[in-house]
């Protein structure tokens, strides 16, 4: 991997299965079309982890380290129910000192847990590979890169725009989603997933 040591909390599998069919990480591939499923995180949410043990327990920020990538769903805290619908609802976490964060991204961050939208604005892959030497995330597609403590702004490679963020906020111990992402999900050339 040009660049550096890549650092990431989840698992290959995970990964493979981000990337392929949601169906395999949640193994509820009957519910396609669930509608609170199919939506975007939404504020009250919880997140939850993605990868391969996805399951009701809400994500707090002493659950992963400084500069660890985790992949999460929204969670409808009524209905009980990742919103794992669509791979563009996907959500990319990583933490990081706060005082290393630009104002505008403090601003959205809880506990210094930044979160953005985890596709890929040029062709919709999954984002995942942060790059420890240069401190940037990396598209595995097509090397685009973005700078997550400033707004997930393009700083290499095609991407046309910063990943969207996803404002969060702390409550009851938990993270939780304080409003919806800032910006249109997904790449410019695809539609849906
Ligand atoms: S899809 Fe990410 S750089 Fe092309």
């Amino acid at each position: 991997m040009p660049g550096g040591t890549v650092s990431r909390r989840i698992t290959i599998a995970g990964v493979v299965a981000a990337l392929g069919d949601i169906g395999t990480v949640t193994g509820r591939a009957d519910e396609p079309t669930d509608p609170a499923r199919m939506k975007l995180p939404q504020p009250g949410d919880w997140l939850v982890s993605a990868g391969n043990d996805a399951g009701t327990t809400p994500l707090k920020s002493g659950d992963f380290g400084q500069q660890e990538l985790v992949l999460a769903w929204g969670f409808d805290t009524s209905r009980k129910v990742p919103r794992d619908g669509s791979r563009l609802n996907m959500v990319l976490l990583m933490r990081f000192d706060p005082a290393t964060l630009g104002s505008a991204e403090r601003e959205l961050a809880a506990d210094g847990v930044v979160a953005f939208s985890a596709i890929c604005t040029h062709q919709q892959c999954t984002v995942t590979d942060w790059l420890k030497s240069t401190q940037v995330l990396q598209c595995p597609c097509h090397q685009s890169k973005y700078d997550l403590r400033h707004g997930a702004r393009v700083v290499g490679g095609p991407a046309p725009r910063a990943l969207p963020a996803l404002p969060l906020k702390r409550a009851d111990g938990v993270l939780v989603v304080a409003g919806p992402f800032t910006a249109r999900v997904g790449g410019e050339q695809l539609q849906g997933a």
